[in-house]
C-alpha cells in the first residue's frame, strides 16, 4: 500500500488507465464485429456505397434518438464548429467509402493489413504537406511498414487492384481525418461522443447523394430482385449489426482519442488491426501463404517500431 501523499494522484492515474484500457477493449472487439458482419452483407449485397450509407445512417438515427430522448445531452453546436468539422467529415467519408469498397473484392484480413501501414501515411502527409520533421529512427520505422505491407500484398492470393486502392486511400483520407479531429476536439466543449455523432450526420449527407449516383444506376440495372437475389432471412440482422456495430466502435475509439494522444489512438488502432486480421482469417478460412502472414507481421511490427520511435 502506498500511504504518501501522492497516494491519491497514483490512484487517479490507475483509474484512467483501466478506464482507457477499457476503452480499448471495446473498441475492438466492437470492431472485430463490424467487420464480421460488414463482410457478410458484402457478399451477399455488393453494393459498397450503399451499405456505408446504411452504417453512417444507422449512427445518426441511434443518435437523434438519444438526444430526442435526453438519453444523451445534446451538443451545443455553433457554425464555427460546423465549419471546422465540414474537412473532417468529407475525410471520414472518403475513408469509410474506400475501406468498404475495399473489403467488397479482397478479403478482410487484407484490407486491414493494407491498412495496418496507416502510420507511414501519417509521416509522409506531415512530412511533405505540414513540413513536420521527425527523427532518423521514424523514418526508419518506414521500411518495414511499406516493406511488409509491399510483401503481403504482393503474395495476396487474391490480391484486386480496386480492393488494395481503396485500402491506400482510406489510409490517406483517415490520416487528414485524424490530424482534423484532435485539432477540432482540442479546447471544445463538444466530447467525444457527440462529436462523432454530429461527424456521422455530415457525413451521412454527404455521402448520400453520392452513393445514389454511383450506384443507383447499376442497381436499377441490374433490377431489384437480382440485387437482393442473394438475400436471405439473416441478412436485415447482418445489416442491422453491422451499421450499429460500426456506430459504436467508432464511438468508442472517438471517446479515447478524446482522453489520449493520436499517436497512442494510432498504436491502439494497429493492436485492433490484429484482433481482425487473426478472427476473419479463422471465421471466413481465407487461405493464407506463410510468406503472405510473414509480410504483414513485418508491417505490424514495424508499426511498433514507428511508435517506439516517434516517443
Ligand atoms: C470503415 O468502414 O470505415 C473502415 O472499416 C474503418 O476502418 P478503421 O478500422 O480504420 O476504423
Amino acid at each position: 500500500f502506498d500511504f504518501s501523499e501522492d497516494a491519491p494522484a497514483a490512484a487517479e492515474a490507475a483509474a484512467r488507465k483501466v478506464k482507457i484500457g477499457l476503452y480499448f477493449a471495446t473498441w475492438w472487439a466492437l470492431n472485430v464485429v463490424f467487420n464480421i458482419y460488414n463482410k457478410k452483407v458484402l457478399n451477399a449485397f455488393p453494393y459498397p456505397w450503399f451499405t456505408s450509407t446504411l452504417s453512417l445512417a444507422a449512427g445518426s438515427l441511434i443518435m437523434l434518438v438519444s438526444w430526442a430522448t435526453r438519453v444523451v445531452e445534446p451538443p451545443q453546436i455553433d457554425f464555427d464548429f460546423l465549419k471546422a468539422l465540414l474537412p473532417v467529415a468529407v475525410a471520414h467519408t472518403i475513408g469509410h467509402v474506400a475501406a468498404t469498397v475495399s473489403m467488397s473484392k479482397v478479403a478482410v484480413s487484407f484490407t486491414h493489413i493494407i491498412k495496418s501501414g496507416e502510420p507511414a501515411f501519417s509521416v509522409l502527409v506531415s512530412r511533405f504537406l505540414l513540413g513536420e520533421m521527425f527523427p532518423l529512427p521514424v523514418y526508419l520505422s518506414l521500411i518495414p511498414i511499406i516493406g511488409g505491407c509491399s510483401l503481403a500484398a504482393v503474395t495476396e492470393l487474391n490480391f484486386n487492384m480496386i480492393g488494395f486502392m481503396g485500402a491506400m486511400i482510406s489510409n490517406l483520407a483517415f490520416v487528414f481525418r485524424n490530424i482534423f479531429s484532435k485539432k477540432g476536439m482540442k479546447g471544445k466543449s463538444v466530447g467525444g461522443m457527440n462529436y462523432y455523432a454530429c461527424l456521422s450526420i455530415l457525413s451521412l449527407l454527404i455521402l448520400t447523394p453520392f452513393a445514389i449516383a454511383v450506384e443507383g444506376p447499376q442497381m436499377w440495372a441490374d433490377g431489384w430482385q437480382q440485387a437482393i437475389s442473394n438475400i436471405g432471412p439473416q441478412f436485415i440482422w447482418w445489416v442491422a449489426a453491422q451499421s450499429v456495430f460500426y456506430h459504436l466502435y467508432n464511438q468508442v475509439s472517438y471517446m479515447s482519442l478524446d482522453e489520449i494522444s493520436p499517436l497512442t489512438f494510432s498504436i491502439g488502432n494497429t493492436m485492433k488491426r490484429i484482433s481482425v486480421i487473426v478472427s476473419s482469417i479463422i471465421i471466413f478460412h481465407t487461405p493464407v501463404q506463410p510468406v503472405n502472414a510473414l509480410g504483414a507481421a513485418i508491417a505490424i511490427l514495424g508499426t511498433f517500431l514507428y511508435s517506439q520511435s516517434k516517443q
